[in-house]
């Protein structure tokens, strides 16, 4: 097994259980049958991996894990009526089977049930681990806002989506690091890398997410292909289509953006195709693989000790799920 899934195996074994009581079964029984449809559970394994950088793995990692795992898990129930998907790991989305409200109220409890874990951690962390889980939160909050708020413009600049990116997801995967790295009692400085690290990681990562929703097989990919064209999502394809298309090209793709057409979908992607977004998706990606790499250089452990997180960065960008 690689250092991956010896680590996603060890905290199945320990997130595996039911987390919420039988009553009333109508709001519990839709999230222990989502949770138990287990994701990648990359933010746990970064978890783990940011307390195993610097020592044994210790408890307290696994409550950490548990709880941002909760937290991923109750963003994901919201987003999906944000998004209207009617997809999730290959599954109808909580709203679509349960309804809106029990979904909302779904995302509500197991964000409660996220503080339980953290109550968990040992009191001499509990301050740090609270502001850091807090202070993440917020910024998910505000990139899930953004991202709506591009629905409705015209024109988005790279560096916006970039920022927006980095709030709604690539903040959790660093916080995610450097809330293992806090248990494994690593210096303030070595934390601050991690969390760079994972920042920059965490951008590549959603830069493969936006990938993956036009270009993902459907069978592989779990959700919806396609529904980031639908809804008219500001992401590095569209920025990048709208900057390199040309002439008739480049009229067709507003008149598609504008519009809600059958064959949307499909002649997007082609006028992305033609815009080589391949070659430009490699290499946005590498761009901040790379500077996620420079801060993993940075930390002050043998290069023996971070083999994981190398492999795990690598695995994030190239994933097809
Ligand atoms: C999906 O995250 C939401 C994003 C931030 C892109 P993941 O791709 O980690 O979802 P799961 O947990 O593996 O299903
Ligand atoms: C979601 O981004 C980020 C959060 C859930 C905070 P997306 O909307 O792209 O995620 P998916 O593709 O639905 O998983
Ligand atoms: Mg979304
Ligand atoms: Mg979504
Ligand atoms: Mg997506």
């Amino acid at each position: 097994m690689t250092g991956i899934e010896t680590l996603q195996t060890s905290f199945e074994s320990y997130f595996n259980h039911r987390h919420f009581p039988s009553f009333p079964s109508t709001l519990y029984d839709p999230l222990e049958e989502f949770l138990s449809n287990s994701g990648k559970r990359i933010r746990p394994v970064l978890c783990l991996m940011g307390n195993e950088l610097f020592g044994d793995i210790l408890q307290d990692a696994y409550h950490l894990a548990a709880a941002v795992e909760l937290f991923h898990n109750f963003t994901l129930v919201h987003d999906d009526i944000m998004d209207k998907a009617p997809l999730r790991r290959g599954k109808p989305t909580v709203h679509s089977v349960h309804g809106e409200p029990t979904a909302l109220l779904g995302g509500d409890v197991m964000m409660v049930v996220a503080y339980d874990y953290l109550n968990k951690v040992d009191a001499s962390h509990v301050k740090k681990v609270l502001h850091l889980f807090n202070k993440t939160a917020k910024e998910v909050c505000e990139g899930q806002q953004l991202d709506m708020d591009f629905e409705k413009l015209d024109l988005v600049s790279l560096e916006q989506y970039l920022k927006m990116i980095e709030l709604k997801t690539s903040v959790l995967l660093a916080s995610s690091l450097q809330l293992g790295a806090i248990i494994g009692g690593a210096s303030e400085g070595n934390q601050q890398h991690l969390y760079e690290f994972g920042r920059n990681l965490g951008i590549a990562f959603q830069v493969q997410d936006d990938y993956l929703d036009a270009f993902g097989d459907p069978d592989k990919f779990g959700k919806q292909v396609g529904g980031d064209i639908q809804s008219n999502k500001k992401t590095f394809l569209l920025i990048h289509a709208l900057e390199t298309a040309e002439g008739e090209m480049l009229d067709e793709l507003h008149q598609l953006i504008k519009g809600h057409s059958d064959e949307k979908v499909e002649k997007v992607l082609s006028i992305y195709k033609a815009c080589g977004i391949d070659r430009w998706a490699n290499a946005l990606k590498e761009q901040y693989l790379q500077k996620a790499l420079t801060h993993l250089d940075e930390i002050a452990v043998s290069k023996e000790r971070k083999t994981s997180l190398v492999e795990l960065a690598y695995y994030l960008i190239k994933r097809e799920k």
